[in-house]
């Protein structure tokens, strides 16, 4: 098609909003505008919660037919569709097929933003500026994952798709009241997904508050880079940058110590397989890894993380944050949930590096602080990166 002109279905009505369209513009040798690059965000309907919600659900798509879907319930990471060496295709994250599977007990956070507070709180009780809150404990005596009810991977955010620079993402929205799962504060949460041409998924967290609050938010996707339902990810190779870890309690709450990974099954800082040492952790529910790990690089500044292979697929999984810590968890509590397409998700059959500040921080006085006061933002971006070799 040589035309100048645009279509008349340019723009179309999405998600209650106008889409802008992008238009790359491509100039062939006779001067004109030629095969205009029409990149739009699809979204469509996915359901409804049991509360009567609407839930849309955002199609990304790259250069390169990398398929990204995101949904706008708990801001979720819910497809990811990248070629392996062969370029054949798979969706390498955890998901399921409708709003009920989100709903359902089977769903372990899969691929939701976490918070407000991800990871554990101790005793579901934390001080700010000495004044007490107590959270619901979902954990045993704990608070996982921002509580009970209305923590941030069960509420419905507002998504805003865009186009930009030839890349497409979603904004998401979210603002939490005052006293929402305990926490003080109004807190009004973004999060922005881009798919880039590098075939990247850039997460970008922002946060502003209205009274001092912790706060720590991070993804919770599960990656089989095998395909998601593919038996296992202990055959799957780490590295991790970090050359310490904070060794935990039985209740999975650091103990407050900086340990060195030299010497321990923790020692990732070359490629292991993951399922080489996994045994040998055996002290806390769940057993496996299931660990903080305190990133060497502390500067604030976006830097790699971490580094998964799998040789069976030739995809390699590179995370950078500019989170102080990374959380490893390698499926120990899956017990074969029914997820997309009537795949089961067994016991480590897939793998979480959820970038964050360290578990219980607003308990330990000694980790980097999680508390946002009126007046700053929280910021945090992550990219995972899907390669092959
Ligand atoms: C992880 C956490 C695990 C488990 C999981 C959800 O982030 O570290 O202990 O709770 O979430 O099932």
């Amino acid at each position: 098609m040589a035309s100048t002109q645009q279509p008349q279905n340019l723009r179309r009505h999405i998600g209650g909003r106008q889409a802008r369209p992008f238009w790359g513009a491509i100039v062939c040798g006779c001067g004109v505008l030629c095969s205009p690059m029409f990149a739009e965000v699809k979204v469509a309907d996915f359901g409804t919660t049991t509360d009567g919600i609407a839930v849309k659900q955002y199609t990304l798509t790259n250069s390169h037919g990398v398929v990204v879907k995101l949904i706008a319930r708990g801001a979720t990471l819910a497809e990811w569709h990248v070629p392996d060496q062969h370029g054949n295709m798979d969706d390498v994250v955890f998901g399921f097929d409708d709003v009920a599977g989100y709903e359902s007990k089977d769903n372990g956070y899969f691929g939701a933003t976490a918070g407000r507070v991800a990871n554990r709180i101790a005793g579901g009780k934390f001080k700010i500026d000495g004044q007490e809150y107590t959270l619901a404990k979902n954990d045993g005596p704990n608070t996982l994952h921002g509580g009970l009810q209305r923590s941030l991977d069960k509420v419905v955010w507002e998504g805003q798709s865009f186009e930009k620079n030839g890349e497409q993402g979603v904004a998401f929205k979210y603002v939490s009241p005052d006293g929402e799962e305990g926490f003080p504060g109004k807190l009004t949460c973004r999060v922005t997904y881009t798919l880039t041409d590098k075939n990247e998924v850039r997460i970008d967290y922002n946060a502003a508050t209205d009274k001092a609050t912790p706060i720590n938010l991070t993804n919770h996707a599960y990656f089989n880079l095998s395909g998601a339902g593919s038996p296992t990810i202990l055959d799957h190779e780490l590295m991790l940058a970090a050359d310490h870890y904070t060794p935990i309690d039985e209740t999975l709450i650091p103990t407050g110590q900086i340990a060195p990974v030299a010497g321990t099954p923790f020692d990732f800082r070359e490629f292991h397989k993951i399922g080489a040492r996994v045994d040998q952790l055996t002290d806390q529910p769940g057993k496996g890894y299931d660990h903080n790990f305190v990133l060497n690089s502390q500067t604030g500044k976006l830097a790699l993380a971490a580094k998964v292979r799998d040789p069976k697929s030739g995809r390699v999984l590179s995370v950078y944050t500019t989170e102080p810590g990374v959380q490893l968890y390698v499926g120990n509590f899956l017990t074969g949930a029914k997820g997309k397409g009537g795949k089961t998700y067994n016991h480590r059959s897939g793998l979480c590096l959820e970038t964050q500040h360290y578990p219980d921080s607003i308990n330990q006085p000694k980790f980097p602080s999680v508390i946002l006061r009126p007046g700053k933002t929280y910021q945090h971006t992550c990219v995972y990166q899907i390669a092959t070799e």
